[in-house]
């Protein structure tokens, strides 16, 4: 599969985009748990926290993520190095029917010592190319209440909240509020 790369430059790091393809799923693997680990072991159940990694972010599922036909993953790197990726839906690919105008930012995650750096901005922009390639109408994704730094990060970029959704952790039913943002 031909790779597509392009560069952003920030006053802080020259960050690169790179698709994400099959072969890729070792580092794939590799960098979803650590900074879901980051992210989250912190408030959560040790339990839940490694059934998830378990179930969620094993090779065969990550595998079946990245042959399904509508989804597309993308790794923000750093002088060669993946720093944080990006999943992005549409169509039926997507973990709620929006339609087929709609497109699923379902995961964003930067590795902690590189927050705050434009990395998850430089992803978030390969979404918008992405959605605007597609003639996508809006993007929407569905965040943890308690995450306030993403919340944080999606209010700034013009998301609103639409709705709410319940998020399996382990066992752990959790509300994930559903924001979107408009194109056109
Ligand atoms: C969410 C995430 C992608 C955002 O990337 P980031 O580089 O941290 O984002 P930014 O620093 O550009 O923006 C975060 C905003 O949160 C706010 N913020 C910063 N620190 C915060 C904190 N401790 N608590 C709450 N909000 C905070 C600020 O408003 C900041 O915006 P600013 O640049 O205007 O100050 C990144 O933190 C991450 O990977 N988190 C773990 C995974 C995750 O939660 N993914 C989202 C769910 S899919």
């Amino acid at each position: 599969m031909a790779v597509a790369r392009y560069h952003i430059f920030t006053p802080m790091q020259d960050i690169s985009i790179s698709r994400i393809s099959v072969s890729d799923v070792l580092a794939l693997q590799t960098i979803s748990r650590a900074t879901f680990l980051e992210a989250f072991a912190a408030d959560n159940d040790e339990e839940n926290m490694k059934q998830y990694l378990q179930e969620n972010l094993s090779i065969e599922k990550l595998t079946a993520e990245l042959t399904a036909p509508c989804s597309e993953f993308y790794f923000a790197n750093v002088s060669g190095t993946p720093v944080g990726y990006l999943k992005v839906n549409y169509a039926a690919c997507q973990t709620e029917q929006q339609g087929d105008n709609s497109l699923e930012i379902e995961r964003i995650y930067v590795l902690r010592e590189h927050y705050g750096k434009g990395v998850a901005q430089a992803l978030f922009q390969k979404a918008i190319d992405i959605a605007a390639h597609r003639n996508a109408e809006n993007i929407w994704l569905g965040v943890w209440e308690h995450n306030h730094r993403a919340l944080a990060f999606y209010r700034k970029n013009g998301f609103t909240e639409f709705g709410r959704h319940v998020f399996m952790l382990g066992t752990d039913a959790q509300t994930d509020i559903l924001m979107r943002r408009e194109l056109r």
